[in-house]
């Protein structure tokens, strides 16, 4: 997959005086079924997390306190995305390695998640990454 085929997705947002509200309906804002929710926090200001990728994972991303970027790569291309708001999240395709960078204090990261916590799921190694790519356009069948 292409880092183009990761994109921002803007949640809905109910604002008035008493504050705001925002939702996420699984297969409505977000293109799949929730089997998954964890969240990141308590990452030290300017802190790192990720450097992996997923074979078939979905997730989507969002700042719901706080800041931080991602780094998207797709073994060709880079892009990296700011996330600094708790309506706007990045949904993040399988095949992307990511890395989690700049937080700043008090950053949480909630992540929505297509499937369970399955370790098989992940490369951990870039350079594993990238051969894993190379091979499947060599035989695409
Ligand atoms: P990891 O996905 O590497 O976190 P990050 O990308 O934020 O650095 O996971 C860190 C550890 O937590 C790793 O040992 C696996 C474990 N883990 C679970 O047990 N369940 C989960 O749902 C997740 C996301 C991680």
């Amino acid at each position: 997959m292409s880092v183009d085929a990761c994109r921002i997705v803007e949640l809905p947002r109910l604002d008035d005086a008493r504050g705001s509200l925002t939702f996420i309906e699984a297969e409505r804002q977000i293109p799949f079924p929730i089997r998954r929710v964890y969240y990141l926090f308590g990452v030290p200001e300017g802190g790192e997390r990720g450097g992996h990728a997923h074979r078939a994972l979905r997730q989507l991303l969002i700042a719901v306190a706080g800041s931080f970027e991602v780094v998207l790569d797709d073994g060709v291309r880079q892009r990296r995305v700011r996330l600094d708001s708790p309506s706007t999240g990045l949904l993040i395709v399988p095949g992307i390695w990511r890395e989690l960078e700049a937080f700043s204090a008090g950053a949480v990261c909630l992540v929505l998640a297509s499937e369970p916590y399955d370790e098989a799921d992940y490369w951990r190694d870039y350079e594993e990454f990238r051969r894993s790519l190379r091979s499947a356009v060599a035989s695409p069948c």
